[in-house]
């Protein structure tokens, strides 16, 4: 190798000079509406100067410093008692709530379909989970959310006193729980709710988008402000609302903050959450102006014999509430393309730049203020379709499997347990019967089907080698692509 070279540098600097449609995160979008102005002059002048290590008198050091002025202002902006500035993404928000609420017990209820940071602050913590399903739309493949019943029902059926319940609103396909409904309930239980809103920093901010978490009575909420709300990638905040449980958490996220963060914070993550308060709460007109434009691109594909909208099925799920418009979900199945090929393919060749993609699906996401070009997109799966609509596209309708999917074996050490224990590495046909050291899910549908401490059972290991080898599947976390083998705790 050439120690001459820069080769990532100069790959980002040649990126970064292409023509895009970014309907990806960050939401900023590079260019037009959804980047913050503020932003865009902050960055565009001196911006080594403006590069600085922490704690200096006039920045962020001593009483009422801007720096705490800012975090003050974004805890006026969503109604929150405090927050706090993160800059390593919404992922260290989920770690502080883990490690935070191991200080209230040892118990937690939560949704199944967490991200991987919150399972990696559950191995962090010691915190045991107990959990409560999603709904799952088996025809897509794909997870929803949890609706208040369902939450009533585990939290009345479990042993163990929880510490707090744990769900995810919106998920990644912008479909939003009851948050008000599983507030109530889980209120009633005498218990915090904690809502991990990564994908919903611009909830609150418009008329036409759902109302902020913390107006529905949601305690903590984690939020990953560069998806959609017009930060830099990796800042993001974490809300604690006032409430009956503010007094017992504020002590324990601030442990966690400072067992989490960087004592290096960076300078523009954390100017660049400040202007995105701004410019989210100065934003109901450009956020309207966004949700104007995914419908313009919600039209389009209305209008194309080949493709649906996904949230065009949400009325048949208990748990989804209402959706997010900045989340444009497209089934592609009548185009005979997969979602994997066409994301590939239309990035490649088209730069069009979709946020995620399943089986059978792509994901656009629009920033607040966003208006990325809606016929480019469209221009761009059509070609997709005539160059590959006749690859073959198998169905990732689970039941088709013929295995349904297994319940969650029993847990029989806590997930932290089993990860710091020695491990050893064993074939697929022998894994049954022993504990899992790792985190497995298999997609579709992306719901853990295994964690650390969880008994492996025959079920489990059929329903992942059978998605392992179905067109398009993959299990997250495995240990190589067709999940030959397992890592289970040693003994
Ligand atoms: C539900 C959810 N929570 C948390 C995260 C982590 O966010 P970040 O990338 O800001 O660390 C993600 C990332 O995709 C997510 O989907």
């Amino acid at each position: 190798m050439n120690q001459g070279q820069t080769p990532y540098a100069d790959a980002l600097n040649a990126f970064s000079g292409r023509d895009l449609v970014r309907v990806i995160v960050p939401g900023h979008g590079a260019e037009g509406g959804g980047v913050p102005e503020r932003l865009e002059h902050f960055i565009a002048s001196k911006p080594f100067h403006k590069d600085f290590t922490p704690l200096l008198t006039g920045l962020d050091k001593g009483d009422g410093n801007p720096l705490d002025q800012a975090k003050e202002l974004a805890a006026q902006a969503w109604k929150a008692r405090r927050v706090w500035f993160l800059t390593n993404g919404a992922s260290q928000g989920n770690r502080i709530t883990a490690i935070a609420l191991r200080g209230l017990g040892e118990h937690l209820l939560a949704q199944r379909s967490t991200h991987s940071s919150f399972v990696d602050g559950l191995v962090l913590s010691g915190l045991t989970p107990e959990f409560v399903l999603p709904n799952l739309d088996l025809k897509r493949g794909i997870a929803h959310g949890v609706s208040a019943a369902a939450v009533e029902e585990r939290l009345a059926e479990l042993t163990e006193p929880p510490v707090a319940v744990y769900i995810i609103s919106p998920s990644y396909f912008g479909a939003v729980a009851d948050v008000e409904g599983i507030a109530t309930v889980v209120h009633s239980y005498g218990l915090p709710l904690i809502v991990d809103a990564a994908w919903g920093a611009h909830f609150g901010f418009s008329s036409s988008v759902p109302e902020n978490p913390i107006n529905l009575g949601a305690d903590l909420v984690i939020s990953s402000t560069h998806k959609l709300g017009g930060s830099l990638t990796q800042s993001a905040m974490l809300h604690l609302a006032e409430g009956p449980f503010a007094d017992e958490l504020e002590p324990l996220i601030d442990r966690a903050f400072g067992l989490t963060q960087s004592t290096s914070e960076n300078t523009w993550l954390l100017a660049s959450l400040d202007i995105a308060r701004h410019f989210l709460v100065t934003g109901e007109e450009r956020i309207a102006a966004s949700v104007q434009s995914a419908d313009s691109l919600r039209q389009l594909v209305r209008e194309n014999p080949y493709l649906d909208l996904v949230e065009d099925s949400f009325a048949e799920f208990l748990d989804i509430l209402t959706h997010d418009p900045l989340h444009v979900a497209i089934d592609v199945s009548a185009t005979g393309v997969s979602g994997h090929e066409l994301k590939e393919y239309v990035a490649n060749e088209h730069g069009v730049y979709f946020e995620a993609s399943t089986h059978n699906s792509v994901v656009a996401l629009l920033g607040a203020g966003a208006m990325p070009d809606a016929s480019r997109i469209m221009e761009s799966i059509d070609q997709a379709r005539k160059v590959l609509g006749h690859s073959s596209l198998a169905t990732t309708d689970l039941t088709e499997l013929g295995i349904p999917i297994p319940a969650a074996g029993q847990r029989r050490m806590s997930p932290r347990e089993a990860f710091l224990r020695d491990h050893d590495l064993v074939p697929a046909s022998e894994a049954a019967g022993r504990i899992s050291a790792d985190t497995l899910a298999a997609y579709p549908p992306g719901i853990p089907n295994l964690l650390p401490g969880e008994e492996i059972t025959q079920e489990t290991v059929d329903f992942l080698s059978a998605v392992a080898a179905s067109p398009g599947g993959f299990i997250r976390g495995a240990v190589d692509r067709s999940s030959s083998h397992y890592r289970v705790v040693k003994g």
